[in-house]
């Protein structure tokens, strides 16, 4: 989720000038007119997502507490461990940060989809990789989950072999040696194979709507766009020639959604089609956590949105059906294992405005009209270790920052105007206190007094 911004800036500005030529804005406040569950155009519903961050590939400042060593990535805390070590830390991990629970309030909190980022190391891992195995059986109890819940699944290769961008979130910091040699192209193809041809069996009920071929891949002069666009072949073939109708994900690399219009990945460059690709979807990540987007002042960044709003609205521009695959509340620096220092402000201000911050960015994510490019989005993450403030989903829903049912528009606070954006100068106040508890273990303190009040009432009966 680290980006070079520059151009996707300079691009959506130049295209999003292009596309609002001639179409006039009026600023009257406009009830929500399209209800936020079913997509205008009626081709199913708009995805309203979380990821699944930091679980099957672990993200230090995700789950600090999985890291006591100095190691900064999973490679090297398990080059550290042993593999021995590592798996039993893991397996641990797995069994225990998402379970049944987690996905009952992601389906209460109004949400219906998960994007589970993976490494290929799920499916594939040498033994001179220092990585360890076993993630397979509970990405499948997962989707299991996901099925009896009527939750939908979008699976994400978010670490490929020799690292597509050279992140801790893509399993190793360093070198982006995924073009390097076409063996970690190879690798990557089978594990996409893999996960087609797994969760397009029956008994999984088609809740796996979408695979994403490659998440955040970082170009440069050694990774090419070229490059990149004939992994994106491979990969689209690789997953077509076994489901034909499964929705191929492609991650925009940082050039925004009109960089992508009409592209299909199945013909060739000197061939370029005028139509967008069948079950092709883009994946394009909204974040003002990094530079050069961060530390904006807010009526900056609620502008900023409501320009991605207009062109993620924009039905003549020839953009592939797009997600928001990754969004947040973080508008200051880059996430680190200690930033949960800033939730010990919970003062009302900073609750309203994250109330408005999240409407701002949940009315640019979602359609509000047909044939919108826009189906949908998925936040970035559902917890964390600290729950931080600005990453954390359900901390938001707990606080009352986040809609406790986002699939329900009358829980919404800020009107919507005409243009699609919300009414900013809305007079919106967060409510004094802020909901039940700060932390997972708070939050569960009334259940605790429940059975404590009980205990009390049993003893006492016992002892009258
Ligand atoms: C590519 O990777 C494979 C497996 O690690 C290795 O055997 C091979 O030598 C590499 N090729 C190049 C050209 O680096
Ligand atoms: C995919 O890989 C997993 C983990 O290695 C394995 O258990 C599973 O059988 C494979 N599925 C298919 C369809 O190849
Ligand atoms: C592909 O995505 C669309 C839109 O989200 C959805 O309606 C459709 O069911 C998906 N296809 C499959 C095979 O899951
Ligand atoms: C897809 O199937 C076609 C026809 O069988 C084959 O020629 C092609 O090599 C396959 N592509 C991939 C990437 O598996
Ligand atoms: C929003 O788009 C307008 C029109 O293209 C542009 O002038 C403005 O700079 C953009 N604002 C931001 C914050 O990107
Ligand atoms: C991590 O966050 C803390 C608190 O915001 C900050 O002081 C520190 O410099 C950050 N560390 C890194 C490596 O960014
Ligand atoms: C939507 O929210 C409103 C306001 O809280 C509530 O009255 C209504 O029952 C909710 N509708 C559904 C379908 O949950
Ligand atoms: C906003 O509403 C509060 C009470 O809800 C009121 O005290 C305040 O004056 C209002 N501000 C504006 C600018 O209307």
């Amino acid at each position: 989720m680290w980006t070079h911004h520059e151009l996707l800036v300079f691009l959506s500005t130049i295209t999003y000038a292009l596309a609002i030529l001639g179409s006039a804005s009026s600023p009257t406040r406009n009830p929500l007119s399209v209800s936020l569950t079913k997509r205008a155009a009626g081709d199913g519903e708009v995805i309203r997502g979380v990821n699944l961050g930091g679980w099957l590939l672990t993200e230090k400042w995700i789950t600090p507490s999985l890291y006591e060593s100095d190691t900064e990535d999973e490679w090297h805390l398990c080059a550290d461990l042993g593999k021995k070590g590592c798996l039993s830390r893991l397996e641990d991990h797995w069994g225990s940060f998402f379970t049944r629970d987690d996905f009952e309030e992601i389906k209460e909190a109004g949400l219906n989809s998960l994007r589970i980022p993976i490494g290929y190391w799920a499916v594939d891992v040498r033994d001179d990789e220092p990585y360890v195995t076993g993630q397979y059986p509970y990405l499948i109890r997962a989707v299991n989950w996901a099925q009896e819940l009527g939750l939908s699944v979008l699976l994400d290769l978010h670490g490929a072999p020799g690292s597509q961008n050279g992140q801790d979130n893509s399993g190793l910091i360093g070198e982006v040696s995924f073009p390097s040699n076409t063996s970690n192209a190879d690798r990557a193809l089978n594990v996409l194979k893999n996960l087609t041809e797994e969760f397009t069996k029956s008994e999984y009920g088609g809740v796996v709507t979408g695979i994403e071929l490659l998440n955040e891949p970082r170009l440069s002069d050694t990774f090419t766009m070229a490059e990149l666009k004939q992994f994106y072949t491979a990969g689209a073939e690789t997953i077509w020639n076994v489901s034909s109708t499964m929705n191929v994900t492609i991650h925009d690399a940082f050039w925004g959604p009109q960089y992508w219009a009409n592209y299909d990945p199945t013909s060739s460059a000197s061939t370029a089609s005028t139509e967008t690709a069948q079950h092709l979807t883009l994946d394009s990540h909204q974040y003002y956590a990094f530079e050069p987007l961060n530390d904006l002042p807010h009526d900056v960044i609620l502008e900023s949105i409501c320009n991605v709003s207009k062109l993620l609205k924009s039905s003549n521009l020839g953009i592939p059906p797009t997600i928001v695959g990754e969004w947040s509340l973080e508008t200051g620096s880059a996430p680190n294992s200690t930033s949960s220092s800033q939730n010990r402000d919970n003062s009302q201000a900073k609750r309203t405005w994250f109330r408005l911050l999240f409407e701002s960015q949940l009315a640019a994510y979602t359609p509000n009209g047909p044939n919108q490019p826009s189906i949908g989005w998925y936040y970035w993450t559902w917890k964390t270790d600290y729950d931080i403030d600005t990453w954390s989903y359900r901390r938001g829903v707990r606080q009352g920052y986040i809609p406790s049912d986002v699939g329900n528009s009358s829980t919404l606070a800020f009107p919507i105007l005409d243009d699609g954006c919300v009414d900013s100068s809305y007079n919106y106040t967060a409510p004094r206190n802020p909901g039940s508890g700060a932390t997972g273990s708070s939050a569960r303190m009334p259940l605790s007094w429940t059975i404590l009040a009980v205990l009390t009432l049993a003893i006492m009966i016992i002892l009258i």
